[in-house]
């Protein structure tokens, strides 16, 4: 069976003492996990290293950076390794929101490098795609979100897909308040799914975790998880609070 996750994307919010904070208040009324049902925290690349102590002891709970370098090590000013990141008892790397797409220029081949420079690491990947607007308006969502799949994970071999989980984060949807309804993560995540048979074969397809991102709260998250290939979410704004968050994973647990 597939996992379920719930992720927390802190993006570049909350300095030392409130992440801290937050983090007590999650894992103190944080419900039993299992393998199956795991919950990942990405805060800042500074204050990895403080939440990976925070949760080390608790089971099935991990961290995540919010990005890595192309480049293994070297004469990179301000950057940072997939490897430090795995060092730093991260277990996970974001890769490819769309915001560092955005704001960093990172293209396709900038994320095919990285999410290779993070899988020789040892790291797992959590490689987001996602429509703008005007793509979603046009209806062309599909080949959109297929051709960046294609060019950042598809290079991939099959035994290393067992360390992907893709993240469909339908721009217009991002820290807007617009949800994409339950159909449109369903019909785009059985799309993505059904590119991945097509690609790996259909157990591999089956075995791949796909999360939904994008104004994710717990008055929604029931409904959203409840989508047979909608397999947990990654939050941004609601993972902010520990109570909305907790209600965001609890909606994991009963689905
Ligand atoms: P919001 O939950 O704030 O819409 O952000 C989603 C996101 O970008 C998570 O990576």
């Amino acid at each position: 069976m597939r996992k379920k996750i719930v992720a927390a994307n802190w993006k570049m919010n909350m300095n030392l003492d409130k992440g801290h904070a937050l983090v007590a208040a999650i894992l103190k009324g944080l419900p039993e996990l299992n393998s199956d049902n795991q919950v990942v925290i990405a805060p800042p690349f500074i204050n990895i290293q403080h939440t990976v102590y925070q949760v080390e002891d608790v089971p099935h709970v991990y961290v995540a950076g919010q990005n890595c370098f192309t480049e293994a090590a070297g004469a990179y000013t301000g950057e940072v390794a997939a490897s430090m990141l795995k060092d730093a008892g991260a277990e996970y790397v974001i890769l490819g929101h769309s915001e560092r797409r955005e704001y960093f220029g990172e293209t396709d081949a900038v994320l095919a490098k990285k999410t290779d420079q993070a899988l020789d690491s040892g790291l797992k990947v959590i490689f987001c795609c996602g429509e703008p607007l005007e793509i979603r308006d046009a209806g062309t969502q599909n080949d959109y979100v297929e051709a960046q799949l294609k060019a950042g994970v598809f290079h991939l071999h099959k035994h290393q897909l067992a360390n992907v989980v893709i993240a469909y984060e339908p721009i217009w949807a991002i820290g807007t308040g617009r949800t994409a309804s339950s159909q449109q993560a369903q019909d785009m995540h059985a799309h993505i799914r059904s590119l991945f048979a097509a690609q790996y074969g259909q157990p591999a397809a089956d075995n791949l975790t796909i999360l939904y991102g994008g104004s994710c709260k717990p008055s929604n998250a029931a409904e959203l998880f409840a989508c047979p290939d909608v397999d947990g979410g990654l939050i941004g704004g609601a993972s902010l609070k520990a109570d909305e968050f907790l209600g965001i994973v609890n909606a994991m647990i009963g689905a």
